[in-house]
């Protein structure tokens, strides 16, 4: 049985900390699920870690399926939350509950999530009353990033630190069931933390969210492209890797590997025997 919304709102209660990931295959997620965490999201951070998009714009509803997909055959106990890609939900709240509603019936995922403020109230509102559970996102949203003037820290000053807050109410009432944080200081992590029932999911939004999120190839040092400020890197397996495949070239052209402990015995005769045969009909080969 997967961890329910109710779950983490009773861990939030509580005051135990709440821990996501994200995962995008079948490997990866099995792993994760195994760790013990409350949660994985098959974010669209797929789009840059994955499918080498630079931004999140890209991703496609086929691209988030195909995802979330493999990663439910390797999760059991995790909540599996699907990321909605942008234009997903955005054209008509008719389009969101059906989009929505693909994530949970083909994909088998637990929940969904999407980004944005108060006008995407209504939005979370439709889905949840279809009986989805949503999660929202709010502060640095990296779909539409370029309207926010580029990947920066949000709520710094008192007009956007209030519309933070403002939207963080309004998505709580319009029934997420919880929220991310992203790139926000972690004063103003403090106080939508403090100002909701729901519980908070950070990402660079500061230690008192009631929950953390990473993610994953930026935890194990496996992307190399931008690491922010707020990214904690919990082993460097990429130098690992390159030494790995370094080796097995090298092995391969020296002629080390595979050598006779991974190559398999027998069949010495039937060889010898087929070149007997090729040697008297020469033209059967
Ligand atoms: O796409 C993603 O991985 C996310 C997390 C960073 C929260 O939205």
């Amino acid at each position: 049985m997967s961890i329910l919304p109710v779950d983490l709102q009773k861990k939030k209660k509580r005051g135990e900390k709440i821990t996501v990931l994200t995962a995008y295959d079948y490997s990866l997620a099995r792993m994760i699920d195994a760790s013990g965490v409350d949660a994985i999201l098959v974010g669209d951070s797929l789009g840059m870690v994955v499918l080498g998009y630079d931004s999140t714009v890209p991703v496609t509803m086929e691209d988030m399926l195909h995802h979330c997909k493999a990663v439910r055959r390797g999760v059991k106990s995790a909540m599996l939350v699907g990321d909605m890609p942008f234009l997903s939900y955005h054209t008509s709240r008719r389009d969101a509950v059906l989009n929505a509603g693909r994530f949970f019936k083909e994909a088998g995922c637990d929940a969904v999530k999407l980004e944005g403020g108060t006008s995407m109230a209504p939005v979370i509102e439709r889905i949840a009353r279809a009986g989805m559970p949503v999660m929202g996102h709010i502060g640095l949203t990296p779909q539409t990033a370029g309207a926010l003037g580029g990947y920066k820290v949000q709520g710094k000053d008192l007009d956007s630190a209030r519309r933070l807050y403002e939207d963080a109410k309004a998505l709580e009432s319009a029934g997420a069931f919880a929220l991310v944080l992203e790139c926000i200081p972690s004063a103003v992590g403090k106080l939508i933390t403090e100002a909701l029932t729901i519980p908070t999911i950070g990402i660079g939004a500061g230690p008192s969210c009631d929950g953390q999120v990473l993610v994953t190839h930026d935890l194990i040092g496996m992307f190399g492209g931008f690491s922010p400020h707020f990214v904690k890197k919990y082993v460097d397996l990429a130098p690992l890797i390159m030494e790995a495949f370094k080796n097995f070239r090298a092995e391969v052209e020296e002629g080390a590997f595979p050598g006779e402990d991974f190559s398999f015995t027998g069949g010495e005769e039937a060889a010898e025997k087929i070149k007997e045969i090729l040697c008297q009909n020469p033209s059967s080969g």
